[in-house]
């Protein structure tokens, strides 16, 4: 060992006769990544240059301090090499990190040409090739990731860590970044009133040897202290601090003792002391947390994503699905979590914005990956558009975030981050497992044991069970006692329809239905059943599904699947005693109007029975839980005995102030068309906001078709979208084909009316949509055309509206006439109540 550096020492001697110092190192010498012993020490051995080895065949040429690379030529990751690497100090001055088989150069100290004549590495730390003149290059002007005592840090200069960086301002701030732009953490070094000046040529230091970070500047009478070391002052000979930019993103303060063994530091300040602030900690889409013995660790926000390395959780998650070619998204909701926003992002969009709301407008925005709804009281929601997302999740945080996942989200099992260490756990895990199977045995058994004995008692019926089949179209028979038990003796009313009232229940299998009392059915059983059928045999995504039903003696009962969104006036209009729910977007209003159209075609035109539905109305617009409309009530019309003695009732059972078209008043054959006219008034309804038959100066006084025809012909788009929707994103076109389209459905001469197939081409833009004309025009009711009908269309209508009334109406305009309906459907639904 001792040898070939004496004989090294003897060559550098007998060549370059000015070489005096062991320390110093002469141009041609060259260290081997292959052989790490071989090094360039400083004078008394405190640090030395050498390839140090981080991990297997990865090396990096560094100063090394106690173990610790100080600084790293060409940084980390840029200057990582492997074992046939070699750090070159050239003849021509140059400082070069190649690849010994293929030449290929990984860094250099750009100093050839510069009379570079020697190196040196100096007790301090500090590398420096020298000419006759003077320095030329020092380490400590080149940083990489570290600061030394007595190293000074200034303006132009950046330590680098990964995609991390550390900077200093003119203005005296810190700042730390994650990939140059997003900056996690600035201090102020100036702190205004007490320096009066700009500073001219600040830069940072660690003092020694008290241990404080310090700022220095030419106009400053005594340093500003940025940061004491927690051990500052306390005097520790052999032991040096030194300031690094770790590469989990954090700045530190280290101290390190030169007897304490190889790499022991401490650390004596953290400027992030919450790790998981640090912004892209855990990689993209990675959810930091802190573990049981407060480590950061990472995870991915749900088992919808995979970890891109299980070896290194820091390198993010990926999604298991494309997100761009998944069927239908999601948001993912987390809670105590927070999806970091750090300025300049002005790609994360920030809104006042209620929880739900912050939820639906990430979903409905193409570019938005998830959201974040605050719970600190400023009401803020953030979305965030851009393709990198780091997320913070632990007990202390309030806010809720939410992640765009495909369908279905599936949430991390509780405690995933958690894993068994111990065999002593795994084994009381098991046992417990295994008792709770033995016991689920038991418990099978004797469910089992129970229904088969009570089988005869329920009479043949189709049981329970049978209710995992109603996907099938055959609805299930329940008996009254069955849905009484379900609805716990019809406690919890879901409201009251035109049919009578809905309650909610739990069936056996857990599943929630809606339970609805039909009143004044007076079918036979035979025809009851008859008209089930054909109910429960209709399905359609857009249309609410028949599971069930129950006819025994007078009690006639319908059983609905639940929708937990309820129906669509709860969240069109307001009052006040019922404010709205929340907003629903442009975009979830243009697919329920699309999916409500959709699902009134299949009632028209592509089912077996067809139905007029004949009560159209938000009401009977349900929502399920992606907020999809769902027709409730179809088919209903028929069960009722329209001869029977409570004909008056039916008038308005069947129909629904400002949703009836003019034809019913006329006492004319009710057609299809009387459900698009009522569609029509929906559709205005869902772009307005409005009740359509609620007069207001807001829509002068006027009913609401009439006046945004109006505004519509003046050009006034904006006054008709509902007030609630301009905060927001909307498709204009998309909104002017909804009017257009809408206009059309409400005209007055059925014939006139496009068919439901067509409204939904008019509103996918599939058709082209003529500009609709006026409705408001004179139009007795003796000119009504009535199309030739299918006869299962034909749902002829005792209407209690008597000829004389009708004849009277012919000769008032149409907006009298409009208002004359209205009257009359007041006086109907006084007299029948
Ligand atoms: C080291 O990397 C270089 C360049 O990538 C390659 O040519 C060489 O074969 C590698 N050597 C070893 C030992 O892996
Ligand atoms: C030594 O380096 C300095 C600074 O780079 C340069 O200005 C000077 O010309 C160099 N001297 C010689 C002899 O090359
Ligand atoms: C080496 O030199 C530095 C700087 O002069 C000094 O702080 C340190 O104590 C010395 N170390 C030894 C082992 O002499
Ligand atoms: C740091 O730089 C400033 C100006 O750039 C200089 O005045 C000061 O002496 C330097 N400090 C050290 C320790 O080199
Ligand atoms: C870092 O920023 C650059 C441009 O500034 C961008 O192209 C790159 O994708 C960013 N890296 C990551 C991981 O987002
Ligand atoms: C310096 O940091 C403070 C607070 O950390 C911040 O308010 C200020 O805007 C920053 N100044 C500059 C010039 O970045
Ligand atoms: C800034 O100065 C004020 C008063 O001079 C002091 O109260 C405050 O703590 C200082 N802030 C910092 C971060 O130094
Ligand atoms: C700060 O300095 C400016 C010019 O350097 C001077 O005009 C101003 O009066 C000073 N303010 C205080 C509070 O000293
Ligand atoms: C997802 O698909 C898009 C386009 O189909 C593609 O550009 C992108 O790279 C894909 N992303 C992943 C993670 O596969
Ligand atoms: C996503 O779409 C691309 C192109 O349309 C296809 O090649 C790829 O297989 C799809 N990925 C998945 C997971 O379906
Ligand atoms: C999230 O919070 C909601 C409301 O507090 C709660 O109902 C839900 O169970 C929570 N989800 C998880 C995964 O903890």
């Amino acid at each position: 060992m001792k040898i070939p550096y004496m004989q090294m020492f003897c060559l550098i001697f007998i060549f370059f006769p000015t070489v005096i110092s062991a320390a110093d190192v002469s141009p041609g010498s060259t260290l081997y990544a292959s052989n790490p012993q071989n090094s360039w020490d400083s004078t008394n051995g405190t640090f030395s240059l050498s390839f140090i080895q981080e991990s297997e065949n990865v090396y990096f040429a560094a100063i090394i301090y106690n173990g610790i690379p100080v600084w790293k030529a060409g940084g980390d990751p840029g200057g990582a090499v492997n074992s046939s690497a070699a750090l070159r100090f050239l003849p021509d001055g140059n400082l070069q990190l190649v690849y010994t088989s293929t030449g290929f150069q990984v860094w250099q100290s750009n100093t050839a040409g510069r009379g570079v004549s020697m190196g040196a590495l100096d007790d301090s730390g500090n590398f420096i090739l020298r000419n006759r003149s003077g320095p030329v290059w020092t380490t400590f002007d080149n940083p990489t990731d570290t600061i030394l005592p007595g190293q000074n840090f200034t303006v132009n200069q950046v330590l680098r860590s990964g995609l991390y960086s550390f900077r200093l301002s003119m203005s005296g701030n810190m700042t730390l970044r994650w990939n140059d732009t997003i900056e996690y953490y600035s201090s102020s070094g100036l702190n205004g009133s007490s320096v009066n000046s700009s500073l001219t040529s600040p830069s940072l230091g660690l003092q020694q040897p008290v241990g404080i970070f310090s700022l220095f500047d030419p106009t400053l009478s005594s340093p500003l202290i940025m940061a004491r070391s927690n051990d500052y002052g306390e005097v520790t000979d052999d032991s040096i601090r030194f300031v690094k930019l770790d590469n989990d993103g954090n700045l530190r303060t280290y101290s390190s003792a030169r007897n304490s063994g190889s790499g022991n530091r401490i650390v004596r300040w953290t400027a992030v002391s919450d790790q998981c602030l640090v912004f892209g900690y855990c990689g993209n889409m990675g959810i930091c947390s802190y573990d049981d013995d407060f480590s950061p660790v990472c995870g991915c926000p749900s088992e919808n994503f995979d970890l891109i390395d299980p070896k290194d959780p820091r390198k993010g998650c990926e999604r298991t699905v494309n997100i761009s070619n998944c069927s239908a998204r999601e948001m993912l909701s987390l809670n105590r979590s927070t999806l970091l926003t750090y300025p300049p992002e002005t790609s994360s969009q920030f809104y006042t914005a209620s929880i739900t709301a912050c939820r639906s407008l990430c979903l409905s925005n193409n570019l938005c990956m998830g959201s974040t709804s605050l719970a600190d009281g400023t009401g803020v929601c953030y979305l965030k558009l851009s393709q990198f997302i780091s997320g913070y999740q632990s007990p202390t945080l309030t806010s809720t975030s939410y992640v765009k996942v495909c369908e279905p989200a599936m949430p991390n099992p509780p405690h995933s981050s958690r894993e068994v260490h111990k065999n002593y756990d795994a084994l009381k895990i098991s046992v417990i497992v295994l008792g709770c199977c033995l016991i689920l045995v038991i418990l099978a058994c004797l469910v089992w044991v129970f229904f088969y004995s009570r089988k005869p008692k329920f009479e043949g019926l189709p049981t329970w069970d049978s209710l995992s089949e109603y996907a099938s179209a055959l609805p299930v028979h329940f008996s009254y006692k069955e849905l009484q038990q379900a609805t716990k003796g019809f406690k919890d009313k879901l409201g009251e329809g035109g049919f009578g009232a809905v309650y909610q229940g739990v069936l056996t299998n857990k599943t929630l239905a809606a339970v609805k009392q039909l009143e004044g059915i007076e079918q036979g059983e035979k025809q009851f059943r008859m008209e089930v059928v054909t109910i429960s045999s209709t399905h359609h995504l857009n249309l609410v599904r028949l599971l069930g039903f129950c006819s025994e003696g007078r009690h006639r009962l319908l059983v609905y699947e639940f929708m937990k969104n309820g129906s669509l006036d709860k969240f069109l209009f307001t009052s006040d005693e019922q404010p709205s729910k929340e907003v629903l977007n442009w975009g979830y209003r243009y697919n329920i109007a699309l999916g409500t159209a959709k699902g009134i075609t299949y009632l028209h035109e592509e089912c077996r029975d067809c139905i007029v539905h004949s009560d159209i109305k938000p009401e009977n617009i349900l929502l399920d839980d992606n907020y999809n409309a769902r027709i409730s009530d179809f088919g209903l019309a028929r069960l009722i005995n329209t001869n029977g003695p409570r004909h008056r009732s039916i008038m308005s059972v069947r129909g629904t102030r400002g949703y009836l078209p003019p034809e019913w008043l006329a006492n004319l054959p009710i057609t299809s068309k009387a459900d698009v006219y009522s569609y029509g008034m929906v559709l205005l309804e869902i772009i307005s906001g409005r009740r359509n038959f609620d007069v207001s100066s807001e829509t002068n006084h006027r009913r609401l078709s009439l006046w945004a025809y109006e505004e519509y012909e003046k050009g006034n788009i904006e006054a008709i979208l509902d007030k609630r929707l301009l905060r927001h994103e909307v498709d204009t076109e998309q909104v002017i084909r909804a009017i257009r389209v809408s206009f059309w459905c409400i005209q007055e001469q059925p014939s006139h009316r496009p068919t439901m197939g067509k409204v939904v081409q008019m509103l996918e833009g599939i058709s082209e949509i003529p500009t609709p004309p006026p409705f408001a025009a004179t139009n007795p009711t003796a000119q009504f055309q009535v199309l030739p009908m299918v006869s299962s269309f034909q749902t002829v209508l005792n209407s209690s509206v008597t000829s004389s009334q009708t004849a009277e109406n012919s000769s008032l305009t149409s907006e009298q006439k409009s208002e004359r309906e209205t009257s009359i459907l007041l006086q109907e639904e006084a007299s029948t109540t």
